[in-house]
């Protein structure tokens, strides 16, 4: 047997909280009770990202966010002034939605119930047979705003309508590992999304570790993040800033690539493991054979970067045992043929691992549900695993 000193580890170097090492409760993933906590304290009480401001570059531009968990829809519009506003996306009449479709670009928005008028700033404009309403103040009848604010691009909003923590505050340590990533300087690429009967944190969980690569993803990348030296796909680096984590993940330096991989890596940039692109906030440990990082924006939000390419995930809660999902892979420009098969490359690799991903979670969460399980035993391989649901109850418990 491997003595102890003997074992690869992975390298953490920032504080950690005591976590302990027992097996965590299925209660967490199971629990309606539990779920509702969840809603209140955490949802109610975090900053969520909904968008990029890409998505929205000119005055008018707006997008819907269906949020099931807040029990809301947010609508997100620039205004004439370049700002860009958060609204629940509620007529302040009888509460028909003021946009009824995802995204566009309008002068103001037309409730189509009664034909009340908002100005893109969320401010009451007009209202058909005005003067057959007693002493109504228009003033007082704007669209509700939703607290917003942004991040290299990013787009989140509160619950809350005074946050008591600002957007920066609350990412502190994780924000400042990717300050200076060019998030602006990358084109996206594709969207791909699911409605799955798990829990968030099931679904989270499946997406923060690399113990499961050599099985799931034996026929995309079998031998990406696992080798000799590292057989089980333990994370080299990770590091722990309050809620959030952030963890790189180890590439196998004797990987052998496909004939498809071989051909985009000659071209251009691919997500399966090749170059390295030195780009700021890559591999903040400068870790030995890394391959990409996985940060975790607590609670729902992953922004993993790695060598030309990032992408995103939104988990979202719709209920104790099922969830969406929405993923958004960027890319650095492709000017030539030859990168943009590199780019296409990285799309159809990703479909490809994503449907594996998704292929575990509904055995799980039913296996949970049944009852024949209690706790689950997690190792070192699966930190980020002990990590988010320590938060998770850490923030559930808050007063
Ligand atoms: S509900 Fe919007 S105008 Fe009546
Ligand atoms: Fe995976």
């Amino acid at each position: 047997m491997t003595k102890p000193d003997e074992k690869f580890h992975t390298q953490i170097t920032t504080q950690m909280p005591d976590m302990g090492t027992g097996p965590l409760p299925v209660e967490p993933y199971i629990s309606a009770e539990f779920f509702e906590k969840e809603r209140e304290k955490i949802f109610r009480r975090a900053w969520l990202e909904v968008a990029r401001t890409e998505e929205l570059p000119n005055a008018g531009d707006y997008v819907v966010r269906q949020i099931e968990v807040l029990k809301t829809s947010v609508l997100l519009v620039r205004g004439k002034d370049g700002v860009v506003r958060g609204f629940h996306n509620v007529c302040t009449h009888r509460g028909m939605a003021v946009a009824i479709c995802d995204k566009g670009n309008a002068q103001g928005f037309i409730c189509n119930f009664h034909g009340w008028t908002f100005d893109l700033d969320g401010r009451l404009k007009g209202l058909p047979g005005e003067e057959y309403f007693a002493n109504l103040d228009r003033a007082e009848y704007g669209l509700r705003p939703v607290a917003t604010d942004t991040w290299n691009g990013f787009i989140f909003v509160h619950w809350e309508p005074e946050p008591k923590v600002g957007l920066r505050e609350f990412l502190g340590g994780m924000a400042t590992q990717l300050d200076d990533y060019p998030f602006a300087r990358f084109n996206h690429i594709a969207r791909y999304s699911a409605r799955v009967k798990a829990n968030w944190k099931t679904f989270i969980d499946a997406f923060h570790e690399a113990y499961h690569v050599m099985m799931v993803h034996r026929h995309t990348v079998p031998d990406a993040c696992a080798g000799q030296e590292n057989p089980y796909g333990l994370l080299s680096s990770a590091r722990i800033y309050g809620p959030h984590h952030s963890g790189s993940v180890w590439v196998n330096p004797n990987h052998t690539p496909t004939p498809s991989e071989t051909l985009a890596w000659k071209y251009g940039m691919s997500f399966a493991p090749g170059d390295m692109v030195d780009l700021p906030g890559l591999n903040p440990d400068k870790s030995a054979n890394w391959w990409f990082d996985i940060n975790v924006l607590f609670p729902n939000f992953f922004i993993d970067v790695g060598p030309g390419w990032y992408f995103t995930y939104n988990f979202w809660p719709v209920s104790v045992d099922e969830s969406t999902w929405e993923m958004n892979i960027y890319q650095l420009d492709a000017e030539t043929a030859g990168q943009k098969f590199a780019q296409e490359h990285t799309k159809v690799l990703l479909r490809d691992i994503l449907y594996e991903d998704l292929s575990t979670l509904e055995f799980a969460q039913k296996a949970m549900g049944s009852g024949v399980l209690k706790h689950l035993p997690v190792s070192e391989m699966e930190i980020a695993v002990r990590h988010q649901l320590h938060t998770v109850q850490e923030w559930v418990n808050r007063p």
